[in-house]
């Protein structure tokens, strides 16, 4: 794997809408330089999109995740959607709707993430994750993303969705095809047929949950009302679709980097393995250290000064996370994986209205993950160089040969 570190020519040739970039270039030392040198930078236009903004240091972000008032979610909350200038979810799905409507929509779905609700699936995870480690441990070789972490969210989502236990390979399948290219080469076409084929699937179980509801996510949106009337059929099913995507690829990437930075950082397994770090802390160190999601973003409703350059109104704005995750103004020693690293700030879910809906459970898969590997793995090796997720938006795996030793 080439690893470029963005030459002193300018940072201007760098492409971020490009998925190649973020496989091609080492990410650190170009986002340390977009902080010190063009912290409010403003893309130049590529191949038919128009330009956006550029945000990369910790507080900037947080301050546009924050300003719902200033900065929309509605026109989408990627590059891709933003840049096309509308998502076809736009006010159907929870993360690109803003206002009232996002609160309501919010408030009916968080009733199925209470603790209380979510205590046996906690349970569930941590044994799974053991089940399918200990197996993992008799086979030796394996790959540790087909053959162990794409089988553990989707059926934590699939259990809270009450996703029959039979369709569950299937919907893998097809996630995978809409999210986890590995080349430009990957068809568009069978991404989007993936992606309607998931529509289709739900469509078909919120009509079942309408006529028989149970005590589960689709249920609840199927059944729910926001001032006194019931959701949309699509609001229902883009709402299904978001947490199956979600709730499945994000928690998976933390959990295949988890691996791969304890691999790395022999220190920080000892430390892990000898209980002197404290589980909580270890988990927000992997989030940050990870971060699934790089960016999201918003389009400008007003004119909004930022560092001393005015965004204006319509402009699409990003927020790179994975930029912000390593702001060494709020991370002393940033690029130090450090398990016992407190505070950490790391905005990995977000920040304000939109913060992941999901967050507890992503925090409960890298939890069972990093209990089970410490309670039975002795050691990790990397076998070959792990596949990249061919993304500008997700940073993760597809592929990654491992051994482990129990
Ligand atoms: C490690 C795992 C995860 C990461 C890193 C992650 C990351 C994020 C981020 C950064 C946002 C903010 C989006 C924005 O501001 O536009 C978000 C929102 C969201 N996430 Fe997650 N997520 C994870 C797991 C999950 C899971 C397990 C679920 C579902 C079960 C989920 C469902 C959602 C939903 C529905 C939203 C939209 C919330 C809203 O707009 O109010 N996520 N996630």
């Amino acid at each position: 794997m080439t690893q470029c570190v963005p030459t002193a020519a300018g940072l201007e040739s760098i492409d971020l809408t490009d998925p190649r970039t973020f496989i091609e270039t080492d990410l650190h030392a170009m986002w340390a330089r977009f902080r010190a040198e063009q912290p409010v930078y403003r893309h130049p236009a590529t191949g038919g999109a128009p330009p956006f903004w550029v945000l990369s240091r910790h507080a900037d972000v947080l301050a546009v995740y924050r300003d719902n008032k200033r900065f929309t979610s509605e026109r989408g909350n990627v590059l891709a959607t933003l840049l096309q200038g509308e998502d076809s979810a736009s006010r159907k799905m929870l993360a690109v709707t803003d206002g009232p409507r996002h609160r309501e929509i919010r408030n009916l779905m968080l009733k199925s993430f209470s603790p209380r609700v979510l205590e046996p699936v906690v349970a569930g995870v941590h044994r799974r994750t053991g089940a399918l480690l200990d197996q993992a441990l008799e086979r030796g070789t394996l790959d540790f993303v087909t053959e162990l972490a794409d089988h553990i969210p989707i059926n934590t989502i699939g259990d809270l969705m009450g996703v029959p236990a039979e369709d569950r390979e299937q919907l893998v399948h097809w996630n995978t095809l809409t999210l986890s290219r590995t080349s430009a080469d990957d068809s568009e076409t069978e991404e989007w047929l993936a992606r309607n084929e998931i529509l289709l699937y739900f469509s078909g179980l919120a009509a079942e949950r309408r006529r028989r509801p149970g005590d589960d996510v689709i249920s609840a949106l199927a059944t729910g009302t926001v001032d006194g009337a019931p959701l949309s059929e699509e609001e229902i099913i883009f709402n299904c679709y978001s947490l199956i995507i979600g709730g499945d690829e994000s928690s998976r990437m933390s959990s295949i980097g988890a691996l791969i930075a304890l691999a790395d950082h022999p220190d920080q397994w000892r430390a892990l393995k000898d209980g002197a770090v404290e589980p909580g802390a270890a988990v927000e160190e992997v989030l940050r250290w990870t971060t699934p999601a790089m960016h999201f973003g918003r389009r400008a409703l007003v004119d909004v000064e930022i560092g001393g350059r005015t965004l204006r109104a319509g402009d699409v704005v990003t927020l790179w996370n994975s930029s912000a995750n390593f702001d060494e103004e709020v991370f002393p020693d940033p690029y130090r994986f450090d398990l016992a690293r407190t505070p950490n700030k790391h905005v990995a879910f977000g920040y304000g209205p939109h913060f992941c809906l999901g967050a507890f459970l992503g925090r409960t898969h890298v939890d069972a993950m990093l209990a089970a590997l410490r309670s039975r793995v002795g050691r990790i090796e990397i076998l070959g160089s792990p596949l990249r997720l061919y993304s500008n938006f997700v940073h993760g795996y597809v592929g990654l040969p491992v051994r482990l030793t129990a």
